[in-house]
């Protein structure tokens, strides 16, 4: 039984060998059964932790495609700020302070739970109209377009940094841009004091379904409402 085995597989081994002794760039390493025998080898364990790498990598990104179904189906209200991978600890490495050592070590999250994350927006380009508040029609013939960028420092000292940039960071920042433009000054002059342009009234932004992002959900990352990296995006300047 035992010999059958062992012959069976010489068997097939020796046919393998040949098979690769005839491929030009592995012509070399075939020549000695020894040194043939371990090419094969490595061919093997190659191929499997290949697969193996591809079947991970395709797991992985069901899992993160999982959470972007259901963040796409999610309210946007307040009950983001509860989400469970911003409030749950084992969605994010930690450090111990090991009692023995004295010695701090990070701990990882696992690896599910890191591939489930949504990932963070880097940058976006917007599209910005200014509209009345009374009846909606629009000021400009054409759109503004802003590119809008998010540098490390303005999220670094969030507490969950991975996550990148909050609404509100946007919103300021479309609100001081609007501010540098002519239109704005020529609105300021033909109003005077009674001009009360707000971040929080006054700028409207919509994510890629087209659903206003209310004040109430200001402080929630942009990732997880909606807005994906390199997106374009709607807003409206109400005045
Ligand atoms: C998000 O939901 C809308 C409506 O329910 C649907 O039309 C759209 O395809 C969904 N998008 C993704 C990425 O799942
Ligand atoms: C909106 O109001 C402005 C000023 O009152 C007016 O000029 C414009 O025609 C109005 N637009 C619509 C669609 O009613
Ligand atoms: C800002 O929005 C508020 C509320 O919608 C509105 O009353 C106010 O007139 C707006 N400001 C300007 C400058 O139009």
């Amino acid at each position: 039984m035992k010999n059958s085995l062992i012959n069976g597989y010489l068997h097939y081994e020796s046919k393998a060998m040949d098979i690769l002794s005839r491929i030009g760039f592995l012509e070399e390493y075939m020549n000695d059964p020894i040194s043939a025998r371990i090419t094969l080898f490595l061919i093997a364990v190659g191929t499997l932790a290949f697969i193996n790498e591809l079947y991970i990598t395709i797991e992985m990104s069901f899992l993160q495609k999982e959470t972007y179904r259901e963040l796409n189906k999610s309210k946007l209200d307040e009950s983001l700020k509860s989400h469970r991978m911003l409030l749950d600890d084992d969605f994010h490495s930690r450090e111990i302070l090991d009692e023995k050592s004295g010695i701090v070590i990070e701990e990882f999250e696992a690896r599910e739970k890191f591939f489930a994350k949504p990932v963070h927006v880097a940058h976006l380009y917007v599209e910005c109209d200014v509209i009345r508040h009374d009846n909606d029609s629009s000021l400009l013939s054409k759109p503004l377009k802003f590119h809008i960028e998010f540098s490390p420092e303005e999220y670094e000292h969030e507490k969950r940094p991975e996550f990148g940039c909050k609404l509100s960071v946007l919103r300021r920042k479309l609100y001081h841009f609007f501010k540098e433009t002519n239109i704005y000054n020529d609105l300021v002059e033909d109003k005077g004091d009674d001009f009360q342009f707000t971040v929080s009234n006054n700028v409207t932004i919509y994510n890629r379904r087209g659903e206003p992002l209310p004040a109430s959900v200001d402080s929630i990352q942009l990732c997880f409402l909606k807005i994906e990296t390199g997106d374009t995006i709607k807003c409206k300047f109400v005045i």
